[in-house]
């Protein structure tokens, strides 16, 4: 069977190294093979942050540039905002009535979730439904494969079981089951080498300027175990050397070898990584100016991506509407 791929990402602020390895670039190989749908998930940002509506609204743009200059071509992908299609909250309705409290409130990202974001409350109507929006994204469009992140897996698991649920119910084939997609590329760890999250101030942002880059680098943690110059280090437990892997694999043998061998120090290693990173920035950051001197194009691409998604949307609403109302 064909591809059919579908992902979203949520406008919750500047897009960061983290979502270029994590995401992007495997979005930018897979529009190459296959239909590919990118979504902005403006309601999936709204039920996490329902009191930062004009930052998530402002982030749509933003958002649909950063895309666009690592790489997402409108000609080839169709990119669109969600709100803007707004068949999903009707398929989302639809799913509701039949998806079990009891789905919901096992899943492990909610629970994670309501563990870890204590700044907020998310004990809401909304943020316990998420997975369900999420299935109704991905079936409107019946994509069968969908890039994601480790943490996303339960609601795929979710999406099969609510399409599967429908399915029996009105005793209609309508929707197949989907596949998760997994990045190969490990999970780029922030500076100070937790997870990289803008919440903890540890990201290099796609638009930071080449001094910020440089700044940010030098505050990187490097190995635990390498105090003084003379120390040999463990590149293997360094998050720099990690960063080297993904950044600049040319340069890690040399790394590797002035690092064990104590030749050059962390700082320099470190301000070597920074023009390896700038370097990396640089097309993303011309093609990012280009766009916003030139957003009458974004707004037509995201125009052109909502007809085209609202068209197939359509036709599925016409036919979940046939199979559970028999009209
Ligand atoms: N929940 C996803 C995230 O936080 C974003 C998302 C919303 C999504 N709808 C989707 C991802 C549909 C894949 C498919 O990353
Ligand atoms: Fe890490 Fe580079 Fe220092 Fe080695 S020299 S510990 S790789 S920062």
């Amino acid at each position: 069977m064909t591809k059919k791929v579908f992902s979203a990402m949520r406008p919750t602020g500047k897009l960061h190294l983290g979502h270029l390895v994590g995401a992007l670039h495997n979005w930018v190989d897979l529009q190459e093979k296959y239909s590919c749908i990118f979504c902005i998930a403006d309601w999936h940002a709204l039920m996490g942050q329902y009191d930062q509506g004009q930052e998530i609204h402002e982030s749509i743009f933003d958002m649909a540039i950063d895309w666009i200059a690592c790489g997402i071509d409108p000609e080839k992908s169709l990119l669109f905002v969600q709100s803007e299609v707004k068949e999903h909250l009707e398929l989302q309705m639809f799913f509701s009535c039949l998806t079990p409290l009891g789905w919901l409130e096992r899943n492990p990202t909610y629970k994670e979730q309501l563990r870890e974001i204590a700044t907020r409350d998310l004990q809401t109507y909304a943020f316990l439904g998420y997975p369900v929006l999420q299935a109704a994204d991905i079936l409107l469009y019946k994509a069968n494969a969908v890039p994601i992140g480790e943490d996303q897996l339960p609601h795929i698991e979710l999406t099969r079981e609510i399409s599967r649920r429908f399915n029996h119910t009105y005793q209609a084939e309508l929707f197949a089951d989907c596949e998760a997609i997994l990045t190969e590329t490990p999970r780029l760890l922030g500076l100070d080498g937790r997870k990289m999250s803008k919440s903890y101030q540890n990201t290099i942002a796609l638009s930071d300027s080449p001094d910020d880059v440089r700044k940010k680098t030098k505050q990187m943690f490097t190995d635990p175990k390498r105090l003084r110059l003379k120390d040999p280090g463990h590149p293997d437990e360094c998050n720099v050397f990690r960063y080297y892997n993904v950044f600049d694999p040319d340069k890690v043998d040399d790394v590797r070898e002035w690092c064990t061998q104590a030749q050059k120090g962390c700082t320099d290693c470190k301000a070597i990584l920074a023009e390896s990173l700038i370097e990396e920035l640089k097309p993303i950051q011309e093609k990012r100016a280009e766009l916003v001197d030139d957003k009458d194009r974004v707004r037509d691409i995201l125009a052109e991506g909502r007809k085209k998604a609202q068209a197939q949307a359509q036709e599925t609403m016409a036919q979940v509407r046939e199979v559970v109302f028999k009209v």
